[in-house]
């Protein structure tokens, strides 16, 4: 891999630096100008059509952007990531996301380090989907006999968030009396109340972990087994012994890992498990087997489907000239927000109640990914890096927190998502429902473009202070992205875009978006105090003042 290009060290950059320094925002102004500029700044991104006319930009700032990926290398490195490349520097890997998704019998035939990459990526799809059908249809069976109405996946970050979003965002298309529940917390709530309710005999567990050693998930796995054992002998459904006990895993646990002996140990049949390879990393890894729980509760066609709109942008990235590379534009409009304009935040709003767990799966994919301050090569970054990631629905975010994105003092690019057609089409009173949902959508991105002057709040007869109270400055950035429907294809293009972004961020800044140091020590350390927790007075004596004192607090009010 060969070092990062300094980005602050490009000619563009001294560019966007003079541009901002002479920088005037004024969306009005631009607007009224230039009776062009939306339909030059909107883009069509498979099935969505990206307005990125109301962002803090002119011509001339995006092409000083599209110089900055270019002198960076943004399309050289996606094409070397695409092929194979160890562009996972520090665990030396290659990063293969995008192989998940590619068609069977594309080709070229992706062979990567000796791998043939495609064969076993659908190798596994198809047993993956014959697995789920034969679930759907009632051809898998509990060890009574009964058919699974409830799959319980069991994982956390990457082997959570995607699945969960997923699932809560296409729930409406779940056809076959299948229901999903997501146990990742290791406070023992989580798994209690998942299991609430729950009939042992038609659950089926899905423990999914890439590595088959994070802590929650091993946990709640033996928490989940021990509750079906312990439930299903509580009815006389299997009887008091190994053997019983055994065959009951076997029929209610499955797994998906990338280290299928460690499987093997929990004791779960490696013909129940479906694999994957280190080259998909935990928060690109919905499109892998992970996405097992998908595939079941909304069929493996549809599944498919997501993976097909994923491959949409995917071709879109690797084929579209960068000035119309949307989420090169997208990453480079972050880009200028974060190191230009002192952003530090970035909201993503989806006027989607489906979409209630997509801010919190991007908080994984943009801030796992890109919370760095060294490069790949080992030296420091040199510009700001990873904005916070954060966002409700729309219109619920309104009442909360839209108050500072429009009157506070700091600058919050926001990403406004939506639909046309709404999976419920209701009406009130003969209004649609969903249209008046909409139009809060485009209300939102029009009062933050365009404010309210003064004079407008005073023409409408307000006086005094209010009048400044009651003024809107405007410029506040927005791109709007807007699809047909949420549709499992539509959500992959999402999901892709937004991937794609993050790379190009990574890619500018000199990042491994890939790994994840970061988590580590904390995971060290919890396994350091919990000898402490539990009284060990070796452990406790090792501890800081704080940790001991806390120690101290929470041993005198456990129960
Ligand atoms: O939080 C660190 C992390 O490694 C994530 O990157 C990953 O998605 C998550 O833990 C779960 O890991 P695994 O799938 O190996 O259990």
């Amino acid at each position: 891999m060969s070092a990062p290009v300094d980005p602050t060290s490009t000619s563009a950059w001294s560019r966007l630096t003079a541009a901002r320094d002479s920088f005037t925002p004024d969306l009005r102004g631009w607007f009224a100008g230039d009776p062009a500029r939306v339909e030059r700044m909107t883009h069509t991104l498979g099935d969505l059509h990206v307005d990125l006319s109301k962002n803090l930009v002119t011509d001339d700032i995006l092409a000083s952007l599209v110089q900055l990926a270019e002198e960076t290398g943004v399309a050289e490195r996606y094409a070397d990531m695409i092929r194979g490349g160890h562009v996972n520097t520090t665990e030396d890997r290659a990063v293969l996301h995008t192989a998940l998704r590619r068609p069977a019998g594309a080709s070229p035939e992706l062979v990567v380090d000796g791998q043939h990459v495609d064969t076993d990526v659908h190798e596994v799809l198809d047993r993956l989907s014959a697995f789920a059908q034969g679930v759907r249809a009632g051809e898998w069976r509990g060890v009574t006999g009964k058919k699974v109405t409830h799959v319980v996946n069991i994982g956390i970050g990457g082997s959570d968030l995607g699945p969960v979003m997923v699932y809560e965002a296409l729930k409406p298309l779940a056809d076959a009396g299948i229901e999903a529940r997501f146990v990742s917390n290791i406070d023992p709530t989580d798994v209690a109340q998942k299991t609430e309710g729950l009939d042992p005999e038609t659950t089926l567990f899905i423990v999914a972990s890439k590595t088959f050693t994070t802590l929650e998930t091993l946990t709640n796995a033996r928490l989940a087994r021990d509750w079906l054992w312990a439930r299903l002998a509580a009815t006389g459904a299997i009887d008091d012994t190994d053997a019983a006990r055994t065959d009951a895993v076997a029929h209610h646990f499955v797994a998906v890992s990338t280290a299928l002996d460690k499987v093997a140990d929990f004791g779960i049949d490696p013909s129940n498990a479906f694999g994957f390879w280190d080259w998909v990393g935990g928060r690109y890894s919905v499109g892998s087997a992970i996405g097992l729980s998908l595939a079941i509760t909304l069929g493996p066609d549809a599944f498919r489907e997501l993976l097909a709109g994923f491959h949409v942008v995917d071709e879109h990235v690797a084929s579209t000239p960068l000035e119309r590379n949307v989420p090169v534009l997208m990453g480079l409009l972050n880009v200028w927000y974060t190191n230009f304009l002192g952003a530090q935040s970035h909201a993503v709003l989806p006027y989607a109640q489906q979409l209630h767990r997509f801010p919190a799966y991007l908080q994984q994919l943009t801030m796992e990914s890109n919370g760095k301050s060294v490069r790949w090569d080992g030296t420091p970054v040199t510009t700001d890096t990873g904005e916070v990631f954060w966002g409700e629905p729309g219109t619920n975010g309104q009442h909360a927190f839209y108050q500072l994105i429009h009157q506070g003092t700091r600058l919050i690019p926001a990403d406004f998502i939506a639909f046309a057609q709404p999976a419920y089409p209701l009406e009130d009173d003969g209004r649609d429902v969903h249209g008046l949902f909409l139009a809060n959508f485009l209300a939102q991105t029009k009062a933050l473009a365009f404010g309210k002057t003064a004079e407008e709040v005073e023409a409408e007869g307000t006086t005094g202070a209010l009048v400044a109270a009651r003024t809107f400055p405007g410029n506040r950035p927005t791109t709007s992205i807007f699809g047909p429907a949420l549709t499992p294809s539509v959500l992959g293009q999402l999901i892709a875009l937004y991937e794609h972004i993050t790379f190009t961020q990574g890619t500018i800044w000199g990042i491994n978006s890939f790994d994840q140091w970061g988590v580590e020590l904390g995971k060290q350390l919890a396994l350091q105090i919990a000898p402490a927790i539990e009284g060990d007075a070796e452990a406790l004596q090792a501890q800081d003042a704080s940790t001991k004192s806390l120690l101290a607090y929470y041993r005198s009010q456990r129960p």
